[in-house]
């Protein structure tokens, strides 16, 4: 094993398990390196659906989940597990991708070991502390902890420059998104069966068109969450539109949501899908209604306009190139900017063109190349 560059990839949530597993995978065919994972479990089943159709077994688990955690008692244990995991492992380098409770924890015990930091998905910048929250700050550290930031685009290398991170320790890389949804949708093309789950609800809402929701983002919680219920209660009305929602399993995104849409003819309340069913969600929906971040890259590249239930983005990439729409969560807002796409077709074609703002798919391959030479 000697002479091979020992990098421990960390993650933990849903998101960091679909953009790092590509990179997993290079890492662990490539012979320049010992590829050592710690998941922290901040997610468990989210999390465990990408480990298991991605095929990546992790060398820890910490398996930190807690009902309803929060944010303080979260951290606290993310930071003293993965230090103990680093301690262990001695990595020459720790990546953490994003800007998870888990990959902000992780740069700092890296930072605390005098470990470097590769960052994956640097330099996404809102401007705004309360909007994502927390994800904005925990960005903002991992931006102060690292020694290699893998921007997606131009636009959060320039960001990171503005911030005076050093121009030579940034490179523009492509995200890992699209890498990942190239390698799930080979797969499907392969075996198709792996999204064949879905049928029972294509038949269901056959003839009709089909929006699909996601939504979790804590600055929401409460009257946000609320007006997106209604939104969608509305919308839900038109005999022609049916609702896919796969709840994430946060209890105060469940709780409003089973209470304002369960029980709907229209609207599928159904369990948060793994993601070759996810991405065959993203290939019948004619729209596509979140305040995610990856579904805000994944959809511009399937050419599916994206509505952004969200006050300000991180990834105006989408918003430029005109398949993603910012639309905050005001109620008559959502549902004026879904109708206006469903019943005016020169807008909908405008919007419905497939742009890859976010990367070419080789973005993995970069960014293990980066760290063979750093
Ligand atoms: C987390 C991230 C957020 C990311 C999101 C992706 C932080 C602070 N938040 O938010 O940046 O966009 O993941 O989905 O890092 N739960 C389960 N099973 C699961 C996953 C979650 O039951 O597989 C429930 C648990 O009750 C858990 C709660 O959801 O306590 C919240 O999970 P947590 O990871 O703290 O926050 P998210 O809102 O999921
Ligand atoms: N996703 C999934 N199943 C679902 C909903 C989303 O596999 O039921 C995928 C989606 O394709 C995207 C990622 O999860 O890649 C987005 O995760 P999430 O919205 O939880 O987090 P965010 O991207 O906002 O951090």
């Amino acid at each position: 094993m000697s002479g091979r560059k020992r990098i421990l990839t960390i993650f933990g949530t849903r998101p960091e398990a679909i953009k790092l597993f590509p990179l997993v995978h290079v890492l662990e065919a490539d012979e320049r390196f010992d590829s050592r994972v710690c998941v922290s479990a901040q997610h468990r089943t989210m999390l465990d659906q990408v480990l298991d159709i991605a095929g990546i077994v992790p060398d820890h688990d910490l398996d930190l989940m807690q009902p309803d955690q929060t944010l303080d008692g979260l951290t606290a244990a993310l930071l003293t597990h993965l230090g103990k995991v680093m301690d262990a492992e001695r990595p020459d380098w720790v990546v953490v991708q994003g800007d998870t409770a888990t990959a902000m924890a992780g740069a700092i015990a890296a930072y605390y070991r005098k470990v470097p930091v590769a960052h994956v998905e640097a330099g996404l910048r809102s401007g705004n502390i309360h909007h994502p929250w927390p994800e904005e700050v925990n960005r903002k550290i991992i931006g102060a902890i690292a020694a290699l930031h893998c921007a997606p685009t131009e636009t959060a290398a320039r960001a990171l420059r503005r911030e005076n991170v050093d121009p030579a320790a940034i490179h523009v890389t492509g995200n890992t998104v699209i890498d990942a949804l190239h390698w799930i949708s080979a797969r499907i093309e392969r075996e198709s069966q792996l999204a064949a789950g879905l049928a029972e609800i294509e038949r269901r809402f056959a003839g009709k068109r089909i929006i699909g929701v996601t939504s979790h983002r804590r600055e929401n919680f409460g009257e946000g969450m609320e007006a997106i219920a209604s939104a969608i209660r509305r919308l839900a009305e038109r005999p022609d539109l049916a609702i896919v929602f796969p709840v994430h399993l946060n209890p105060n995104v469940r709780a409003v949501m089973n209470e304002r849409l369960g029980g709907l003819d229209n609207v599928a309340l159904i369990e948060p899908l793994d993601y070759p069913h996810f991405a065959r969600l993203l290939a019948i929906a004619t729209l596509m209604l979140t305040d995610s971040g990856g579904v805000q890259e994944e959809a511009p590249a399937l050419g599916k306009p994206v509505l952004v239930m969200r006050e300000t983005t991180e990834r105006p990439e989408g918003v430029e190139a005109g398949t993603a729409r910012l639309v905050g969560t005001d109620a008559n807002r959502i549902v004026a900017e879904a109708e206006r796409l469903l019943d005016d077709e020169a807008a909908y074609a405008a919007m419905a063109r497939a742009h890859n703002p976010f990367g070419d798919g080789q973005s993995a391959a970069r960014i293990v190349d980066l760290l063979a030479t750093v």
